[in-house]
């Protein structure tokens, strides 16, 4: 199938690049020179393990363009794969998906053939129908599901596993309305095998929203139960091995720590909420959840204080910025409060982590970084982990105080002091 997609951020190049693995022809839109120049070459625009391998393995399938008109005429469907930012107020910034459909449905006015439009960008549920539908008909003239299809395909790719999960995903959610979008896209996902369940598209706009709320809730709920668990000397992870047992709750995402980061979960909780306030409902438990995401981090410094009373001129190690493992992203990293808390309690800071120091540094210039893990050991009075990188777990940790925020176990064998933010 000949595929164009809107938007190379990690959705749309993680997707392109798979469609182009499943011999698909893929062309690539974006507004920014720099990425058609990195994707045109074989690079990819943002870090993702094996997306690079692959990009290279597949040139002959893919190109990208910053021209909407080359890209949909040479192709049969479009995938909306731009950002959905967060307005001031938590509630979704629908700017690019609109600028999107305007210059779709400008190119689909002069286009003969039957052209299918996917929505993949994660968007509040009635935004497919209620805001892209009408701009596409009224630029182009065309009526949706009759001459031109339309459907919402949310994603549920992991940043840092996105390739992986492109290829082996839990199952595929294809919100549609006309049987032609219906057929064509269980097609492209023929080869892909997993459940697939066909919804109408506000449910598949809500099947997102629900899912990334609810693992929220889940690391949030873990977190409570962690807290309960410190002051009562329980270690929660056994706590949890114990509950996940259960076939009805299942132990992914009960790791308590420092809570979640990145550009998802608290970008779409709020934005649920949000959604939720505007119907007139009271979100209490989605609340919750931000609220105990917002408090769990600082919990780090109050643990630090502690030990080390006055931190003032007191140089503080940083191990971790990006919002988990394996990625550069620093999106909603946790590490941002905790390094604003750190410069309140005039502390100095030295910081490290192997890909996120360059995102970092634009936020945080006035900090130090430290070329390696080591290197934060050697030069520190205490040392705070905030994000669970492999090479954590071979410091050596001897001597140290260490207070733990994603329960790196060689640090809590090997500290002399340790402390774990809920266990
Ligand atoms: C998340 C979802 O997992 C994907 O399914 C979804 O497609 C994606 O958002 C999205 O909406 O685009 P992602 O943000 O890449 O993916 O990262 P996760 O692996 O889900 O981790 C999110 C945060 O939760 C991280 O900060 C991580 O450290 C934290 N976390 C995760 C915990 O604190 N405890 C856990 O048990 C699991």
């Amino acid at each position: 199938m000949k595929i164009s997609i809107i938007g190379s951020g990690y959705v749309g190049i993680v997707t392109g690049i798979g469609f182009a693995e499943l011999n698909n022809e893929v062309i690539f839109v974006d507004v920014d020179e720099n990425k058609v120049d990195l994707i045109n070459s074989g690079k990819p625009p943002i870090y993702e393990k094996g997306l690079e391998e692959l990009m290279q393995k597949n040139k002959e399938r893919y190109y990208a363009t910053m021209d909407y008109d080359e890209a949909i005429m040479n192709t049969e469907v479009t995938f909306v794969c731009v950002g959905t930012p967060s307005k001031e107020d938590g509630s979704i910034d629908l700017k690019y998906v609109e600028s999107a459909s305007k210059a779709i449905g400008k190119v689909l006015a002069n286009k003969k053939d039957f052209h299918i439009v996917v929505v993949k960008s994660t968007v509040i549920p009635g935004t497919t129908e209620d805001v892209v539908k009408p701009i596409i008909e009224k630029k182009s003239g065309k009526k949706a599901f009759e001459d031109f299809g339309l459907a919402m395909n949310p994603e549920f790719l992991r940043e840092g596993s996105a390739v992986n999960d492109f290829f082996n995903p839990d199952r595929i959610v294809i919100g549609v309305k006309d049987e032609r979008t219906k057929s064509i896209l269980e097609e492209l996902y023929k080869p892909l095998n997993c459940p697939k369940l066909v919804t109408d598209i506000k449910t598949a706009e809500m099947i997102k929203y629900a899912s990334n709320a609810f693992l929220a809730t889940k690391i949030s709920f873990a977190n409570e139960i962690g807290n309960i668990c410190k002051k009562l000397g329980i270690d929660v992870y056994n706590v949890f091995k114990g509950v996940g047992l259960d076939h009805r709750i299942n132990p992914a995402f009960f790791k308590a720590g420092i809570g979640f980061g990145g550009s998802c979960f608290p970008k779409d909780v709020k934005a649920l909420i949000r959604k939720a306030e505007e119907l007139g409902e009271e979100p209490k438990i989605l609340k919750a959840v931000i609220e105990v995401n917002e408090r769990q981090p600082l919990k780090l410094i109050e643990l630090l204080k502690k030990h080390i009373p006055n931190l003032r001129g007191k140089k503080i190690g940083v191990l971790g910025l990006a919002f988990k493992p394996d990625t550069d992203d620093i999106r909603e990293s946790r590490a941002i409060p905790i390094v604003e808390a750190l410069l309140r309690e005039g502390v100095e800071i030295i910081a490290y982590d192997p890909k996120a120091i360059d995102n970092f540094r634009k936020l945080f210039p006035q900090i130090e970084y430290a070329s390696s893990a080591e290197d934060v050991i050697a030069k520190s009075d205490a040392v705070l982990i905030v994000t669970e990188w492999n090479e954590f777990e071979k410091l050596n940790y001897n001597g140290k105080i260490v207070v733990d925020g994603r329960r790196v176990e060689k640090a809590m064998r090997e500290a002399k002091i340790y402390e774990g933010v809920c266990w």
